[in-house]
């Protein structure tokens, strides 16, 4: 077929030959899941030499392979794998299936898990989280030293990818969805290779590493990782801080008076206190992340809808386990998970690592009514008793944060009101991405 053609072409061509790559036009980012422009038209490949055998590389980074492709070139080809449904076993799954470039590169409905696998039919156990602003995401440490002035504070666990910080980079996180049984499914490296090989992007991918990079499959593993690490790394998909907050920052929009007051609460302390976790001013010159890449336990409840919840003795526990099994026998972390970004939060259908709430709303109410009106939340057991922290055994209760807004007795007045909890959801909503300000009056003719 084409690509051993291909191939065929670019061995017979290694006494001279110049690869010239043309790539068709950038991603349309806002086009939904098929929208890679196919970087296409290959004009001519060759290999500059005779190639030595390519061996493992030592280091992700330390590359052997023929070609040494640009930051550009890898963020086209991450692209372009990003949105291959031909690299996953079922055929009709890719990175963008589940993390859709229209929606902040998160999920598209309010699914709490999505359904993956061999069969297109096995279910996840978290919600999708978004993967814009995760590029000043360092690896997970169990004490992150914020050095703010003179200060210097172990502010615990932080950082890494996934809801427990279990991959420590973008480049480590991705070989889990290709490899996992519930996601891509290709089980082993050499399968998705065998797979993209014969993909739509193998063309693409010998172009970037050279014409023999796919008859390595470590080689060409390291190489697949990297492309999608990098295009995760592209600011004009990933970071562009085009929302109307940004605006707002840069001195270009004004917030109006329900988001001011949606601000002046989420940063409160002694109100909604949210941006404790939830960064929103400039730091040291950068625009915030709405993250501070932390690890939390706010006792958000079960979610009967995730399938794995059907067993009573499922718990995901986030950083002590069951999917992360380094830190199992730490009781002080079983039930905190990493504080997600806030930016784009409006786009999303679902929330949490368990996708337990489908509104922005609900989400604002939990914080401000946990404790003050905790049956609004919780399941009641045989006696009428309010099951707090439904979702955690009761070992672990005391891991559960209760500074503001949680806090209270039951029965007493939730920190936020409604109304205040309405403008902190305007304010949310400020956090998307894409603001336009609104057209300056039309000039008249
Ligand atoms: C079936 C849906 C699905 C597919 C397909 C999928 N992901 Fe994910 N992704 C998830 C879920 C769910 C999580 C959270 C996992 C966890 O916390 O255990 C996640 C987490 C991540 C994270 C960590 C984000 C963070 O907040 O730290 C990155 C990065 C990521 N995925 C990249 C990718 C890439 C790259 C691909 C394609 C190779 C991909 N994903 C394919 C569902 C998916
Ligand atoms: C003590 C740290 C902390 C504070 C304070 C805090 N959050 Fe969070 N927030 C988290 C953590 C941790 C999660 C994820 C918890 C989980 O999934 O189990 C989260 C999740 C969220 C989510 C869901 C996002 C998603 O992608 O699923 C929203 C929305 C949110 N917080 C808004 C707020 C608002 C509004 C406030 C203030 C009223 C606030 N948070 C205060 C730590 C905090």
């Amino acid at each position: 077929m084409t690509l051993s053609s291909f191939q065929g072409i670019a061995v017979l061509g290694a006494v001279s030959a110049i690869a010239l790559v043309v790539f068709a036009g950038r991603a349309n980012i806002a086009g939904g899941e098929r929208a890679a422009s196919a970087p296409t038209t290959l004009l001519a490949a060759a290999a500059s030499a005779p190639a030595a055998t390519p061996t493992a590389p030592v280091s992700f980074y330390e590359s052997n392979f023929e070609r040494r492709p640009s930051p550009a070139a890898l963020t086209a080809l991450g692209r372009v794998v990003f949105s291959d449904t031909a690299l996953s076993a079922s055929g009709r799954m890719s990175c963008a299936s589940c993390h859709d470039p229209a929606h902040a590169y998160g999920p598209t409905d309010g699914r709490a898990v999505r359904l993956g696998g061999v069969d297109g039919k096995t279910p996840g156990v978290r919600a999708v989280p978004s993967l814009r602003y995760q590029q000043d995401a360092l690896p997970f440490t169990e004490h992150y030293m914020e050095t703010d002035g003179n200060d210097s504070a172990d502010q615990g666990p932080a950082g890494g990818r996934g809801w427990d910080g279990r991959a420590s980079s973008a480049h480590e996180q991705a070989a889990l969805p290709l490899l996992s049984p519930f996601e891509m499914a290709n089980g082993t490296i050499d399968a998705a290779i065998a797979r993209l090989r014969a993909s739509p992007s193998a063309t693409l991918f010998r172009a970037t590493f050279g014409p023999h990079v796919l008859d390595d499959p470590a080689l060409a593993w390291s190489g697949l990782l990297w492309a999608l690490e990098v295009f995760q790394q592209s600011p004009e998909d990933f970071y562009p801080y085009s929302s109307k907050y940004d605006a707002f920052l840069r001195g270009k929009a004004a917030l109006d008076a329900r988001e001011q007051r949606g601000l002046a609460l989420f940063d409160d302390p002694a109100r909604g206190n949210c941006a404790v976790c939830h960064v929103s001013g400039i730091r040291h010159g950068a625009f915030p992340q709405f993250t501070d890449h932390g690890f939390v336990a706010l006792g958000v409840p079960r979610n009967a809808s995730v399938p794995a919840n059907r067993d009573p003795a499922y718990r995901d526990l986030g950083l002590c386990g069951p999917l992360r099994t380094d830190l199992a026998d730490r009781s002080e972390y079983c039930g905190l998970f990493k504080t997600p970004t806030l930016r784009n939060v409006a786009m999303r259908k679902v929330f949490f690592h368990n996708g337990a709430f489908h509104s922005l709303d609900d989400v604002v109410a939990f914080y401000a009514e946990r404790d003050t009106r905790p049956s609004k939340f919780y399941p009641r057991d045989p006696s009428g008793r309010v099951v707090k922290y439904d979702d955690l055994p009761a070992a672990f209760a005391g891991n559960v944060n209760v500074e503001p807004p949680f806090g209270g007795a039951a029965g007493a007045r939730p920190a936020l009101s409604a109304g205040e909890r309405a403008d902190i959801v305007a304010f949310l909503r400020t956090l998307t991405d894409g603001w336009q300000a609104p057209a300056a009056s039309a000039p008249r003719r």
